[in-house]
């Protein structure tokens, strides 16, 4: 997420004030142009996408008969996922970004829905996170990691991609506030962590990522 001289600066800089409120305001103030998106990239996450050609992706995508993207934005990750499983449901708090999905995809065997990851009840056997979790302020943070093991099925997978920092690292006034260990702790009660990578994604300086594989026993 760029702030500087971006158009979206203004709502990124609301969201501690409107946690939840300012990602519908700035879906719907791009007004379709996705270029006034900080996230979005008319493409598939590129950690999800080389994930998916390692062996462990091709066992866990190859096996899953349903998938959840969490916070999906306009869709990019979904739609990608759904090559590989036959049932995917995407959802994301902003109505405007899910009904803006659904005209991008129009022939799309996604399913789009709005919902509030606070509050929707389902499970599938392979959930995908990125980057929804880092633009909630630290304050939700615990509720909202806490949510991701209860959309899995038994012996279904996380796969959580994330900016990383050190648990003593300060955070900034505005999103995105990168994730700790510390903060995804609550995951390693109910989870097995399969595999967990730290790695620098980019060049100049380059991001530092999480991306993490999770089962559910
Ligand atoms: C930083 S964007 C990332 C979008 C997408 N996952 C990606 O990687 O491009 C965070 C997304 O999560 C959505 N979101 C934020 N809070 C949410 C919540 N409580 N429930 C569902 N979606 C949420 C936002 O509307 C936004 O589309």
């Amino acid at each position: 997420m760029q702030v500087e001289n971006n158009p979206a600066d203004k709502h990124i800089a609301r969201a501690k004030e409107k946690p939840l409120g300012w990602f519908e305001d700035l879906y719907r103030d791009a007004a379709r142009n996705a270029d006034l998106i900080p996230w979005a990239d008319d493409e598939a996450n590129p950690n999800l996408r080389s994930w998916a050609k390692t062996a462990s992706g091709q066992e866990v995508l190859g096996s899953a008969k349903t998938a959840l993207v969490v916070g999906c934005g306009l869709g990019d990750d979904a739609e990608f996922i759904s090559r590989f499983v036959p049932e995917v449901t995407a959802f994301d708090i902003s109505e405007t970004a899910i009904a803006w999905a659904k005209e991008r995809f129009a022939n799309t065997k996604v399913k789009y829905m709005t919902a509030n990851l606070f509050e929707l009840a389902t499970s599938c056997d392979f959930v995908f996170e990125s980057y929804t979790i880092q633009a909630l302020p630290l304050d939700m943070r615990s509720r909202a990691v806490a949510r991701l093991p209860e959309f899995m099925n038994p012996g279904g997978r996380l796969l959580l991609v994330a900016r990383g920092r050190e648990n003593e690292q300060p955070l900034a006034d505005h999103p995105p506030w990168p994730l700790s260990r510390a903060d995804l702790s609550p995951l390693d009660a109910v989870l097995q962590t399969e595999t967990f990578e730290d790695y620098v994604e980019g060049t100049d300086p380059g991001i530092r990522r999480f991306r993490i594989l999770y089962k559910k026993p």
